[in-house]
């Protein structure tokens, strides 16, 4: 009998779902026993229903599995990982913590609670700490937790390490996101070939009030958020995966390039996060080239884990400026929720 721990997927059909599946084949703590969809395609096989999008073959073991309705009645198990639209996330996720469950979700839902952290295991691993209040105050026996939004995940690795070495006083943010950051099917084509679409729906709001969050102190309880500024400009552009983030930073204290260049590249996650199976090694790559990241040449960095950052250089407005690319489907969602499930359990929550 496997000692893994019995998980499910909801949501597994769409973009997400589909590297939740990749991404859980063969780990060693988890072992996929339920997946789900909408109601429409309840019952029928994983490897018939799901149009599978990714380069590598559907694992054998998913394709037998037959999709079950999202509900917790369905699913008594320890731990699910969410991949579902937002709206549907903001029903049914508490239903899963109040009958026992962890979520880890990567919708956007609940992620401004007060209570829910917005969890990157390499920058605030003691925000899961928060479990516990939401188990005091809700009464829920399980509990969720979020990952961050998909463009927020990268630059605010790098703003972390910043942070503590120089202090941040201000970050103006200019993205240039993939399609698959839409779900699936997402974009139509005949809207973003040959174009860059210069509006993403409550994306900025979300990069400018997400990092300081997951950068804040947890005090008494409650997260007091870090105290910079971010401006932020969303755009999708014709890539398939991979999301790019100019960015120009003002610091509180002053730094040389070399200095900065230092700081990045040693980087380390906090400790309980330095060993578990989806941490990078290392959190952020410094490429010293005139013409990276690419998202095509270096999305799959570290697994598509690790951070890419480039082009760090003097900025006359700020004081530095830099490229950081992210992958928007592992590291900014499905591999980043299984790395803080990973954590949650380390840690004892599940
Ligand atoms: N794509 C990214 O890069 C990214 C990054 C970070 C966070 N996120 C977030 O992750 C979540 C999933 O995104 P996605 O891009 O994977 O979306 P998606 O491709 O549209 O997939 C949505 C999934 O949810 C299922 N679903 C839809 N309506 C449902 C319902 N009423 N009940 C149960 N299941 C339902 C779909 O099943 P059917 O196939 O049956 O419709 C599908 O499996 C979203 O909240 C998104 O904002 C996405």
């Amino acid at each position: 009998m496997s000692s893994r721990l019995p998980v499910a997927v909801l949501g597994a059909t769409g973009s997400v779902g589909q590297r939740f599946v990749q991404l859980l084949d063969q780990h060693p703590l988890f072992e996929v026993v339920a997946l789900t969809s909408s109601d429409r395609r309840s019952g029928q096989p994983y490897g018939e229903s799901c149009r599978w999008v990714l380069t590598d073959p559907m694992p054998e073991w998913a394709k037998t599995i037959r999709l079950s309705p999202t509900t917790p009645e369905d699913l008594h198990i320890p731990l699910v990982f969410s991949a579902l639209p937002a709206d549907i996330a903001r029903e049914v996720e508490p239903q899963f913590a109040q009958a026992g469950t962890m979520v880890c979700s990567n919708a956007s839902s609940y992620r401004r609670e007060a209570d829910i952290p917005i969890l990157l295991p390499e920058v605030n691993a003691d925000h899961a700490r928060l479990v516990e209040i939401q188990r005091r105050k809700r009464g829920w026996r399980g509990g969720i937790v979020t990952n961050p939004n998909c463009t927020s995940t990268g630059m605010t690795v790098v703003l972390k390490a910043l942070l503590d070495s120089f202090g941040v006083q201000k970050v103006f943010a200019v993205s240039m996101q993939a399609i698959s950051g839409a779900g699936y099917p997402g974009v139509p084509s005949m809207d973003i070939l040959d174009n860059v679409i210069p509006y993403i729906g409550g994306e900025e709001e979300k990069v400018e009030t997400e990092p300081l969050k997951m950068l804040g102190a947890l005090q008494h309880d409650t997260i007091q958020p870090a105290s910079f500024v971010i401006s932020a400009h969303t755009n999708r552009v014709a890539v398939s995966d991979g999301h790019t983030v100019c960015l120009s930073i003002e610091l509180v204290k002053k730094a040389s390039l070399d200095e900065i260049a230092q700081v990045l590249q040693t980087y380390q996650a906090p400790t309980e996060s330095q060993n578990l199976p989806s941490a990078p090694h290392p959190p952020i790559i410094l490429r010293d080239e005139a013409d990276r990241p690419q998202p095509r040449l270096d999305r799959m960095s570290g697994k598509g884990m690790s951070t890419v950052v480039g082009r760090l250089r003097k900025d006359p407005i700020y004081d530095i400026k830099m490229v950081v690319l992210s992958h928007n489907t592992i590291r900014g969602a499905a591999g980043g929720s299984i790395y803080n499930a990973e954590l949650l359990r380390s840690m004892g929550f599940i």
